[in-house]
C-alpha cells in the first residue's frame, strides 16, 4: 500500500477546501489500485470537507493537535474534537510550527502521547535544517527528534503510527532530496523504531518522505518499496499537478498486480 498526506496548510478556506476535496475524489475515478488518499484541510473547513468524503474512501486528517482534553487552551483543538469530525490522522511537529509557534521536541512529545491514547493517528514530521544537512548531520537530527518525539511511548499492538521525513531545506522550494538520501534516512527511522519498540514494531509505523514532491518525482519516490508514502504541501492544492501525483501511485500499485 502507499499513502499519499495531503497538507493543504493555510493556503484554502472552507469554499476553496470544498472543491479541492471534490477535485481530489476525482483523480481516483476509474483507477483499479488506489493509494490510501489523507486530505488535511485547515480547521475551518474539516466539518464541510468531511461531508464531500463521506463514504469515499478518502480519510481526513488535521494539521495540528493540543495535548490536553479539554481546557482552558485558548484556540487549541484535542483529539476528542477531532474524532467528533471523523478525523483519522494528524500532523504533529511539522516544521513550519517548529519554526513560526516554537513547537518544541518536548512539545511534539506530550501531543504525540495524547494522540495515541485516542483513535486518531500520529503524523510525526521529522527533518534537518539545511546547514545541518551540509554539515553531515541528518542522522543525528532525524534520531534526536525522533526519540524525543517518542519518550516514553508504549506501543500497543493496534497502534499506528506515521513518520514524515521532510528536510527542511526541501520544503516548499522546489529542490527535493534525492532518493538514495530519503532512502538512507528512512532505513535509520526503521532502525530507530526496532530499536525502542522491538522488531515487529516496524509493521506498525508508516514511513513517508516530504519536500517538494511535485508530479515530475513522485513516481521516484513512490516506485521505492521502503517508501511508504509522500506528504504534498504546495501540489496538493494544485488539482492537475496532485491528480498526476495520485496516478503516480496508482501506476506503482498497479504495476504489483501485473
Ligand atoms: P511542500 O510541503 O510539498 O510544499 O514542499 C511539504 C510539507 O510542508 O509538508
Amino acid at each position: 500500500m502507499k499513502t499519499i498526506i495531503a497538507n493543504w496548510k493555510m493556503n484554502v478556506g472552507v469554499r476553496e477546501s470544498v472543491a479541492l476535496a471534490r477535485g481530489t475524489l476525482l483523480t481516483l475515478r476509474g483507477r483499479k489500485h488506489i493509494p490510501e488518499l489523507i486530505i488535511c484541510p485547515p480547521f475551518v473547513a474539516l466539518s464541510e470537507v468531511r461531508k464531500v468524503v463521506a463514504r469515499s474512501g478518502v480519510a481526513l486528517g488535521a494539521q495540528n493537535v493540543f495535548w490536553a482534553e479539554s481546557g482552558s487552551y485558548t484556540g487549541e483543538i484535542s483529539t476528542r474534537m477531532l474524532e467528533e469530525l471523523g478525523v483519522g490522522h494528524v500532523i504533529i511537529g511539522h516544521s513550519e510550527r517548529r519554526h513560526y509557534l516554537g513547537e518544541t521536541n518536548e512539545m511534539v512529545n506530550k501531543k504525540v502521547l495524547h494522540v495515541l491514547a485516542s483513535q486518531v493517528t500520529p503524523i510525526i514530521c521529522v527533518g534537518e535544517t539545511r546547514e545541518e544537512h551540509e554539515a553531515g548531520e541528518t542522522m543525528q537530527v532525524v534520531s534526536e527528534q525522533l526519540k524525543r518525539a517518542c519518550l516514553n511511548v508504549r506501543l500497543r499492538a493496534h497502534d499506528r503510527l506515521c513518520i514524515a521525513y521532510e528536510p527542511l531545506w526541501a520544503i516548499g522550494t522546489g529542490d527535493a532530496a534525492n532518493v538514495s538520501e530519503v532512502l538512507e534516512t528512512h532505513r535509520l527511522i526503521r532502525s530507530i523504531f526496532q530499536e525502542l519498540f522491538g522488531a515487529q514494531s516496524t509493521s506498525q509505523v508508516r514511513v513517508l518522505y516530504g519536500g517538494s514532491v511535485d508530479q515530475g518525482n513522485a513516481y521516484s519516490f513512490l516506485r521505492e518499496p521502503e517508501v511508504d508514502g509522500v506528504l504534498v504541501g504546495s501540489a496538493s492544492v494544485k488539482i492537475n499537478q496532485f491528480k498526476d501525483i495520485v496516478h503516480a501511485a496508482c501506476e506503482v500499485l498497479e504495476a504489483q498486480f501485473l
